[in-house]
């Protein structure tokens, strides 16, 4: 079934990745490599002033060691870890890997990227909640870690922005049709990554990319301006989605970090996502947003959960897409338990068609068709699967011209039916089908989806005579509240996390399909009829278009809580996320309809005015995650790498005082018996407050709390509890509930409970 859609195509062909990247790979010198190495740095020598003058002699002095090729430096890192890049031959590898100064290294690798009602949707609004309460995130930076920007896009005008902050210390970079006069008081900041992309062998040509922070695919416009797009009325996809474009964080800053390059070998060095991130933590952002992802690996070798941790150790939100590869379990990205990971959600929005028969029946499909074109009094032409001419892939020109083609056709993926009338030269066409799955750039004739359920009565007025017609098909309509939202995207990524299953991944869901973005204005968006067309937004679905949303409700937690750390952020936006849809039922997969598991949500969907007030939160300092790293059972390198000194200790061994909690009751050995959960809770709401707790929990498992109730008497105090799960034997292989903490001030502070048996 997965493979009926050509879901990549969906995803604005933004998933192509290490496939494509191997033609570069095999350009480069058969005999050099480059590779990211770790060095302690305690084991500097004082004479080098700084840590790059040292690491800049140590490449230098590989040459004399080997008789190779000349050593290409690419950077030292600053902030995200204790080292260099490099391109170098094996000799110079083995040679480096003899200095004591050496922790670890590991090879070069490529990532791949997660491809204006939004903001009403989540429930913001002008007089009221988060959005008055934040400034509209006035003053917070928010960093985006992506394709660049296209500075010219009304959602980066600065009219109403105040100053850029004292304490930026970034800047926009001159290059390729990008000059520093570009930025203004909210494009505060354009940089560019690529060294590690052109040691690879990749020239950066204008057919290529723009070198500079320009953005060539327009997927990092997109980002930017759901993060903090500031308001566009009237912005649209065509006339679809019609309404005032505008981020969550209208009135926060943007900093674009280009490390993602390439329009037909879309690909991302490691190399230049540790300088991009590194660049961001120095410049000062205070959220970084990324949506993109590098194939899994342990943490000390996951570039993304290393650079991470360094930022959310100077106090930086890391807000990372979960992935495109659902829907199968297992499949979530950017899992590191210091990292907000994001799934994607569906909005109450639908695109439609209608049409009406010659016989006067009338009905509703969907369509992105990018015209009003209207169909009035047109042949229907029924390509009918059931005869030897079958379906919609053996059309015949002479016989479809001019008419509406009815296609029935299983054995065509809905792309391959799209291009068969379309190539057929067919006037229209509609097809029956039980997914919903067209890519909007697809529509290249007037065209709807209509679901399977009417093929019957429509077939049947099809073969009814020779006379049969389309009285009328309107496109260019748009339904706000219709049916079940948000459910799951279906290719959103699923836990458990593969990297660290303890944690429950993704933490939270966002819109991600079809949301309304700024894109690059002067390339076509797509092809209809023989004219290419072009848009300043376009609606674009991916988890990629999730993590921005959530990254703007981190700016706006921000100016409402400027001391927070990032896991309070965070917590706060885990334990006010909304558990139901707009039918007050759990929420559904959009893969099968089912009800889905916070394995597929998280803890919910985002909810930005109840994050702004959580009541208590469940903060994780620095020594928690080294705790937590310590149980993972690294080697003491391993754990250097990631930590950036050799300086620490485990010291209590307790869980990660995450907000939700996930638990393996596989092995059999301890199958059967109790596991614990040490967990501390900070007071943010009123001084005197007393929570009791609420357990929701299903038949098969057990709950218990110590203490059920937590009383404060004052702002910041801790509390701790334990809370403890049993599973009956014959219990569903994955079953969950929820604890909510309810306080008598309104608050509810809600985790989910998950519990696996494999
Ligand atoms: C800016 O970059 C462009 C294109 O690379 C170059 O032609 C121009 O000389 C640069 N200007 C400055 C001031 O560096
Ligand atoms: C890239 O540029 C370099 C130097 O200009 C050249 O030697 C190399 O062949 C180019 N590579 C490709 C793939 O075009
Ligand atoms: C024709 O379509 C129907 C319903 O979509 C399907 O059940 C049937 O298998 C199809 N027949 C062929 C020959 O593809
Ligand atoms: C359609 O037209 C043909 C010849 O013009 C005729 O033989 C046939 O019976 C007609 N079919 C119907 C369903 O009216
Ligand atoms: C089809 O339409 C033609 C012309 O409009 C008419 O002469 C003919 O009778 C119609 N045939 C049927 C079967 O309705
Ligand atoms: C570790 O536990 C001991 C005893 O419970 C406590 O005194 C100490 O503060 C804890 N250390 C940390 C870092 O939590
Ligand atoms: C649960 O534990 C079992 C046995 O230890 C292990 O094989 C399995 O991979 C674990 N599953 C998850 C999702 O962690």
């Amino acid at each position: 079934m997965r493979t009926s859609f050509n879901w990549s195509i969906f995803l604005v062909g933004l998933m192509i990745l290490l496939p494509s990247f191997s033609s570069i790979a095999s350009l480069q010198l058969k005999t050099s490599q480059t590779y990211i190495i770790h060095m302690d740095h305690s084991q500097k020598p004082d004479h080098f002033s700084n840590h790059e003058s040292w690491h800049q002699h140590i490449v230098n002095s590989l040459s004399s060691a080997c008789e190779d090729d000349k050593q290409t430096f690419l950077y030292s890192y600053t902030h995200v870890m204790h080292g260099f890049s490099a391109k170098l031959t094996s000799c110079q590898l083995a040679e480096l890997e003899k200095s004591p100064a050496h922790l670890t290294s590991y090879k070069e690798s490529f990532g791949k990227m997660f491809t204006t009602h939004t903001p009403k949707f989540l429930g913001l609004n002008c007089g009221s909640g988060i959005w008055p309460t934040a400034s509209f995130g006035k003053d917070v930076i928010i960093g985006i870690i992506d394709t660049g920007i296209w500075p010219e896009s009304e959602s980066f005008n600065d009219n109403g922005m105040s100053a850029v902050p004292a304490r930026w210390k970034g800047k926009c970079e001159n290059g390729t049709a990008f000059s520093p006069y570009l930025c203004n008081k909210k494009l505060i900041g354009a940089r560019s990554f690529s060294k590690g992309l052109q040691a690879a062998g990749l020239n950066i040509s204008t057919e290529f990319d723009f070198d500079s922070a320009r953005d060539f695919m327009g997927h990092g416009t997109h980002t930017s301006s759901t993060a903090a797009g500031n308001y566009v009325y009237g912005a649209s996809h065509f006339g679809y989605a019609k309404g005032v474009a505008k981020g969550i964080a209208p009135r926060a800053h943007l900093a674009m970090y280009k490390v993602l390059w390439g329009s037909d070998t879309e690909a991302s060095a490691a190399t230049d996502v540790l300088a991009g991130m590194d660049q961001a933590i120095s410049d000062g952002v205070d959220i970084m947003s990324l949506s993109l992802g590098f194939d899994h690996s342990p943490l000390f070798e996951d570039v993304i959960a290393i650079a991470s941790l360094s930022a959310i150790e100077k106090g930086i939100v890391v807000v990372c897409a979960a992935g495109n590869d659902g829907p199968g379990a297992g499949t979530i990205y950017n899992g590191a338990p210091w990292i907000a990971t994001v799934g994607a959600g569906t909005m109450d929005r639908s695109y439609v068609a209608t049409l009406e028969l010659g016989n006067g029946m009338t009905f509703e499909g969907t369509s992105y068709f990018p015209t009003s074109a209207s169909i009035t009094d047109t042949p229907l032409y029924y390509a009918s699967n059931d005869t030897k001419t079958s379906g919609c892939s053996v059309l015949k020109r002479d016989e479809v011209k001019g008419k509406v083609v009815l296609c029935d056709d299983s054995n065509l993926d809905l792309n391959g039916q799209m291009d068969a009338v379309t190539s057929a030269g067919a006037y229209g066409a509609i097809f029956l089908t039980e997914s919903l799955f067209l890519d909007p750039e697809d529509y290249s004739i007037p065209g709807m989806l209509l679901p399977s359920k009417y093929a019957k009565i429509i077939k049947e007025y099809a073969i009814s005579g020779n006379n049969t017609t389309v009285k009328s098909m309107r496109f260019v309509l748009t339904k706000t509240g219709t049916g079940r939202a948000p459910q799951v995207a279906y290719f959103s990524s699923r836990g458990p996390d593969p990297v660290t299953p303890s944690i429950l991944k993704p933490d939270i869901l966002a819109p991600g399909v079809d949301v309304l973005g700024a894109v690059r204005p002067d390339v076509p968006f797509m092809e209809a009829g023989n004219y290419d067309l072009v848009t300043d937004y376009a609606l674009y679905s991916g988890t990629s278009m999730a993590a921005p949303h959530v990254a703007g409700v981190a700016a706006l937690v921000k100016a409402v809580h400027r001391n927070w750390s990032p896991a309070a952020i965070r917590s706060a936006i885990i334990t006010s996320a909304t558990k139901t849809d707009n039918t007050q039922g759990t929420i559904r997969d959009q893969w099968n309809g089912d009800m889905g598991t916070p394995l597929e949500f998280g803890a919910g969907h985002v909810n930005p005015n109840r994050a702004m007030d959580p009541g208590v939160i469940y903060d994780i300092g620095p020594q928690d995650y080294i705790d937590f790293l310590c149980g993972l059972g690294y080697t003491s390198k391993q754990m250097s790498t990631i930590l950036r000194t050799s300086q620490w200790s485990c010291e209590n061994q307790t869980d990660l005082n995450y907000p939700s909690f996930i638990a393996n009751f596989s092995n059999e050995a301890t199958a059967m018996s109790d596991k614990h959960y040490a967990r501390t809770v900070t007071n943010v709401g009123e001084d005197v407050s007393t929570y009791r707790a609420v357990l929701t929990v299903p038949e098969g498992m057990s709950v218990k709390l110590e203490p059920s109730i937590i009383k404060f008497t004052k702002k910041y105090e801790e509390q701790k509890f334990v809370l403890s799960i049993q599973v009956d034997k014959d219990s569903p292989k994955l079953n969950y509930g929820y604890l909510e903490w309810i306080d008598e001030h309104n608050h509810m502070v809600s985790s989910p409970i998950v519990v696996i048996r494999d």
